[in-house]
């Protein structure tokens, strides 16, 4: 068992492996070009040792953000020209809206931008440098939640949707096989695309060629329609309002209504963004049979029955009430996501009774540290010291145990998908760190 000292030590060597000078790429080969929400995660990490990097992380990333607010999932490096779906997939020139100088996708990754960035400033040991940072962010992060609550709150509720599996985050989760199944691909409806994920890591660990054809073809709606909102989402068969990205949402609201105080802006729309969409989480997702919030199919007009980790995340944003959250415990501590008693890892992304579970698959099982660091902080919230403290081990043990990759199975142990990936190794230091560190606006 590695000491704390030499993990931590460990973890700064992935995250500086991973740089590129300007920002940190996910994985060494998998993922060379700048991701959103990992972004944020990486930064989150940085605040607690290097400030001035933290910053620059989420500055970078910015500035692919697109004029109607939409922040890009991808901000494409340049210099790696062997990464494929690349650049010229998206077809982003046919927006009016997107970046002209900086190469971006045209789709976008759960928001979890406004509390990286108040973090940063909370950490940052310069407190001016710190409030300086939130003023030029403000109103990007003000620019980006307008866009999602403009373009994406298609009912006037309060509940953002989803127009591609990737937005989510949760790129291959069983949330979407139904959506998808919808899809009649037929000759001619398929861009041209290549692959090089299957080249890098196991073909069996990654989506099906038929699951890639439908993303293809939903981004080929995307600028087909010239990336203009209202006409992709009266022709997609693909619309969902996901569980993470609403939680994470509740929260970055939240987090941004500070922000506006922090620098003396009007922080009232936060507040209200926060809570309508917390409520309508109450209402429409939520399952008091199962203990669980579900995703809501939008296109089909049902909820999606998919047992996953995500359904739990809205503690995080402290959505449920007391009650719920005792529900929410009592199906976390079942053998499907390895409850307190049993040897395995907290928490397989996919009920393991379910029967598309795979402990090794992309999103279909295994578990992913950023699902636990959200329900690690969510457990906390609610006072569920014994269940947190068993994520929190996974989250420690598994990269210390078995090599900081990307996803590990929830029975061995065994790491999966890339190693070196950044996210593992910043989030396990934003635990380790945060014992040591100060706040400035405590
Ligand atoms: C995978 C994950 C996604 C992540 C990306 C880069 O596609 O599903 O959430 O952002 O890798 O790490």
């Amino acid at each position: 068992m590695t000491s704390r000292e030499g993990l931590v030590k460990q973890a700064k060597k992935v995250l500086e492996q991973n740089w590129l000078g300007y920002a940190t790429k996910p994985a060494p080969r998998l993922y060379p070009h700048q991701w959103s929400w990992d972004s944020a995660f990486i930064a989150m990490a940085y605040a607690h040792y290097d400030s001035p990097r933290a910053i620059q992380e989420m500055r970078s990333l910015f500035e692919g953000q697109w004029q109607n607010g939409l922040l890009p999932h991808i901000i494409f490096n340049q210099k790696a020209s062997d990464y494929s779906p690349g650049p010229e997939f998206w077809r982003i020139d046919r927006s009016p809206h997107a970046s002209k100088d900086v190469m971006t996708s045209g789709i976008i990754q759960p928001p979890v931008h406004a509390t990286s960035i108040l973090h940063i400033a909370h950490q940052d040991p310069d407190r001016d440098r710190g409030l300086a940072f939130l003023r030029e962010m403000f109103p990007k992060l003000k620019s980006w939640h307008a866009y999602l609550y403009k373009e994406r709150d298609l009912e006037q509720n309060g509940l953002i949707s989803i127009r591609h599996p990737w937005e989510s985050g949760q790129d291959n989760s069983p949330i979407w096989d139904q959506a998808l199944s919808r899809i009649r691909i037929e000759a001619g409806m398929v861009p041209e695309y290549r692959r090089v994920d299957t080249d890098i890591v196991n073909v069996i660990e990654r989506p099906t060629t038929a699951e890639y054809d439908h993303y293809a073809y939903l981004v080929k709606n995307f600028y087909e329609n010239d990336y203009d909102e209202s006409r992709i989402f009266q022709s997609s068969p693909f619309i969902i309002q996901d569980v993470l990205f609403n939680s994470l949402l509740v929260q970055a609201n939240r987090d941004l209504s500070t922000i506006a105080h922090l620098v003396g802006e009007d922080s009232q729309i936060f507040d209200q963004w926060a809570m309508q969409t917390s409520n309508a989480m109450n209402e429409k997702l939520w399952d008091s049979t199962h203990g669980i919030y579900f995703d809501y199919d939008l296109v089909s007009g049902q909820a999606i029955h998919a047992h996953v980790a995500a359904g739990f995340s809205p503690l995080y944003a402290g959505v449920p009430n007391a009650a719920q959250a005792e529900l929410i415990l009592a199906n976390l501590n079942t053998y499907g996501f390895c409850p307190l008693d049993e040897v395995c890892w907290a928490v397989p992304s996919y009920d393991k009774l379910e029967p598309g579970y795979s402990p090794s698959r992309y999103w279909r099982g295994p578990v992913w540290i950023n699902v636990n660091w959200v329900l690690y902080r969510g457990l906390c919230r609610y006072g569920f010291q014994a269940y947190a403290e068993h994520v929190k081990q996974a989250i420690i043990k598994l990269p210390s145990e078995y090599g900081f990759y990307e996803y590990f199975d929830p029975d061995t142990g065994q790491g999966h998908g890339s190693e070196s990936f950044s996210w593992t190794a910043a989030l396990l230091l934003d635990l380790l760190l945060e014992e040591e560190n100060y706040g400035q606006f405590d």
